[in-house]
């Protein structure tokens, strides 16, 4: 059951197959919709489970614009719950992540279990034939994980979070491959705003056209091994896959995307010399050494999930609808738990150096989503086109709609998906 309504208006004509209303950048009305038609119906990304990795363990987010806290409980069950209090509405968690053994909102101090159940109430007298507590818990979202990726969603009635994935599980698997093993852990993460719509960024994931032009800084930054893994305009194999249900994928370096998958063709990179001597000290053996260099790149491919998770390179990157015309990013470093602590801190490295505030990669991309946001108020009217690539698209054997990896195929993918829960009632 969808729980939370609001009145409804007709926007989903707004896109078409190869183009969008700059108003969907820009409308109030068009997010509110977004809110209850998207966001409230689907399964939305809320957490890794190494975030929350033992009972009492909780994190706070949203799904849509609606304050969650996501914990495990006694039980070792994930519970996704609305941070709103049942007696005057009162967030009743207001710390980023920690451990507790329940929640106690700080207003009138009711008090609630990891699981959500109404715990306590103070001076009790005055409710007594007036609340039952057992009709009293916090909004509980339906809550499903897959490999270690947590969802929720407010519909009850949804389909399994798996066949919502469909064919992005595979590529899941393959992104998890670069933790050679280990089961993954979030090592860190960082958050920033953009003054711009939700989508701009969703767009951003599978746009490898941007990449040689936005990222030229970032290009002259590296070594060239590393800038010639990412010079993909040319490359053949460097494609976007459009997966189903909004769901696309971008390979910009084939040769990384099934990292079990070697041709012994990559030469390993001197930079990363210093590890491969430290590993070999330990005891590594040559094979597991290479294993490990290979997975030092990250996956080779944005994954793009919709409506609000990315996998890419070797990190997570969420997005949260805060506004109309301001977003919510969440950068999240990933790693191996168990695996070499060196390798974990060379990604930091290379993750702060592209995606990090001081590096050459992120920033330079907020800088071109404020810039769509600012012409796309100008006049919002004019359309959005999404139509490169319209004619070298072609399905392959496993069905998936496919053009090179500098096509707008994802944006398409995504914008379809738009399009179909925009017209539901
Ligand atoms: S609003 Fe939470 S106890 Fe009163
Ligand atoms: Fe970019």
């Amino acid at each position: 059951m969808t729980t939370i309504e609001r009145p409804t208006r007709g926007f989903a004509d707004l896109a078409e197959k190869d183009r969008v209303a700059g108003q969907l950048y820009t409308d109030p009305e068009i997010f509110a919709e977004e809110m209850r038609k998207i966001f409230y119906r689907t399964w939305v990304w809320v957490a890794h489970e190494s975030e929350v990795p033992e009972a009492g363990s909780f994190k706070t987010t949203q799904v849509g614009d609606q304050p969650v806290i996501v914990t495990r409980d006694r039980k070792g069950n994930f519970n996704t719950l609305l941070n709103r209090c049942r007696h005057r509405g009162a967030t009743v968690c207001d710390q980023r992540s920690g451990k507790a053994n329940g929640f106690t909102c700080p207003y009138h101090n009711w008090s609630y279990t990891l699981d959500g159940r109404l715990r306590g109430i103070p001076y009790p007298d005055g409710y007594e034939g007036v609340v039952e507590k057992n009709d009293f818990p916090l909004q509980k979202l339906r809550t499903e994980s897959y490999l270690g990726m947590i969802f929720a969603t407010f519909n009850h009635e949804i389909e399994p979070l798996e066949d919502h994935l469909g064919d992005a599980k595979i590529w899941m698997e393959r992104f998890l491959k670069q933790s050679n093993g280990f089961p993954t852990k979030v090592l860190g993460s960082h958050k920033f705003r953009f003054k711009g719509n939700w989508k701009i960024q969703l767009e951003n994931t599978t746009d490898g056209y941007h990449f040689p032009m936005v990222h030229k800084s970032w290009m002259a930054s590296v070594d060239a091994e590393t800038a010639n893994m990412m010079s993909f305009m040319d490359d053949p194999a460097a494609q976007t896959h459009a997966l189903g249900n909004g769901h696309s994928v971008a390979i910009m370096a084939a040769a990384h995307a099934d990292l079990d998958v070697d041709d012994g063709s990559e030469e390993i990179q001197p930079r990363f010399q210093h590890l491969v001597d430290e590993l070999a000290e330990a005891g590594e053996s040559p094979e597991r050494i290479r294993r490990y260099m290979r997975s030092m790149h990250g996956c080779g491919f944005n994954l793009n999930m919709f409506p609000n998770i990315a996998m890419s390179s070797s990190f997570f990157r969420v997005l949260i609808p805060i506004s109309v015309d301001v977003t919510e990013v969440w950068h999240m470093a990933i790693g191996m738990e168990g695996g070499p602590e060196s390798i974990n801190r060379e990604r930091l490295r290379i993750h702060e150096h592209f995606q990090g505030p001081f590096g050459f990669g992120s920033p330079d991309d907020a800088e071109g989503w404020d810039r769509v946001q600012i012409g796309a108020g100008g006049n919002p009217n004019m359309p959005i086109l999404v139509n490169r690539g319209e004619n070298r698209e072609f399905t392959t054997e496993e069905g998936w709609p496919t053009s090179h990896v500098t096509d707008e195929t994802g944006m398409r993918e995504s914008y379809g998906m738009w399009k179909r829960m925009m017209s539901d009632d």
